[in-house]
């Protein structure tokens, strides 16, 4: 039987953090504190998704467990972890998460200075037939640092505020990808079950400027607006170059990290049905925007760039075109030339 040698000396992504923080000497550590507890529960998530414990998740026979106990579904058991994990780690105040109508506040003597807005699982409809499904999030920092309590306001600054982003995506193997700052790059961590860590496989990821692949989903042509339906047009049409592929997961970590990774274009426009499109703002256009665009891409709503809206809401929509900046700006350009 031959073996791998095992790397004594990897890149965790808790060594990463860690790293990063050293570079700056008034930090304190809370936000390294901070996505270290995001790493258990996205740990704990993967490890739900992947059915690790068979019993455990679905019961020996039907929905309760051994125990008697009813069995969690997927996406309350994500929304619990991310919560309790957070609310544990001392370092945050208020968290939005799209599965709680209202901000939920953690306990006084628990208060950090940070806030995060999250999706704790992605793509609810992929996830009982076994599609790449992810959790997504967004961490801002409390505008006043004193004391003062933290408001709604330090909820609803916009996505050019925030102090970090990042994804988890459970697809063929578990990945986390963040941008820990401007100007600090993307990377990309998967997840060793052997080890239970995070190692650093993708360093510095950049997306390619311009890609062949289109992202959308055409079951909703009928109710685009005009420019969606001449651009997605043109993508097809050979006389505007060689045709792109199509490729549409529905769960949107799984079309953002494609987008990343091969270039392109991913979008969920606005509709005659749902004028602010279907994506929240806070935790999913957001999060993917600050990265993308840290990628070296674009991220805009169809107007101004996502991370320029001053939030009024916290579940709020926004209508988004994301992915290789030539792509993005073709689409800004067949818009222009429609006068629309
Ligand atoms: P969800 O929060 O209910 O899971 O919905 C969000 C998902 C995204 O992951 C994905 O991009 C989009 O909905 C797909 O929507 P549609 O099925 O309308 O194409
Ligand atoms: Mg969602």
């Amino acid at each position: 039987m031959s073996s791998q040698p095992m790397d004594t000396n990897s890149m965790t992504l808790t060594r990463f953090v860690l790293k990063q923080q050293r570079k700056i000497p008034t930090a304190t550590g809370d936000l390294t504190q901070l996505l270290n507890s995001l790493q258990t529960a996205v740990k704990a998530v993967s490890s739900a998704v992947r059915k690790a414990g068979i019993a455990h998740m679905y019961g020996i026979a039907g929905t309760t467990n051994v125990q008697g106990e009813e069995v969690k579904k997927l996406d309350v058991l994500s929304n619990e972890l991310f919560i309790n994990m957070l609310k544990s780690s001392y370092t945050t105040c208020l968290l939005v998460s799209e599965e709680n109508a209202d901000v939920i506040k953690v306990d006084f003597e628990k208060q950090g200075k940070y806030i995060v807005c999250f999706d704790p699982l992605d793509g609810s409809s992929n996830i009982d037939c076994l599609v790449s499904i992810g959790s997504i999030f967004s961490i801002y920092r409390k505008q006043d640092a004193g004391d003062k309590r933290a408001s709604i306001d330090d909820v609803l600054q916009p996505g050019n505020k925030l102090v970090a982003a990042g994804y988890a995506l459970y697809g063929s193997a578990t990945m986390m990808v963040l941008a820990l700052g401007r100007g600090s790059g993307v990377h990309g961590f998967m997840l060793d079950p052997a080890i239970g860590e995070f190692v650093l496989t993708d360093p510095n990821i950049k997306i390619p400027a311009k890609g062949k692949i289109y992202s959308i989903n055409e079951g909703y042509a009928s109710v685009w607006d005009k420019s969606v339906v001449e651009y997605v047009q043109r993508k097809k049409d050979p006389k505007y170059g060689k045709p792109y592929g199509a490729r549409y997961v529905g769960s949107m970590v799984a079309d953002v990290h494609r987008t990343l990774k091969y270039g392109g274009i991913f979008m969920y426009p606005a509709t005659t049905d749902s004028p602010s499109g279907k994506l929240r703002l806070l935790y999913e256009c957001n999060p993917m925007a600050y990265i993308i665009t840290e990628a070296g891409g674009s991220a805009v709503d169809g107007e101004i760039p996502v991370l320029d809206i001053i939030p009024s809401s916290i579940h709020q929509r926004s209508p988004i075109f994301l992915g290789s900046r030539d792509d993005v700006n073709e689409y800004l350009q067949v818009k222009k030339e429609l006068k629309l």
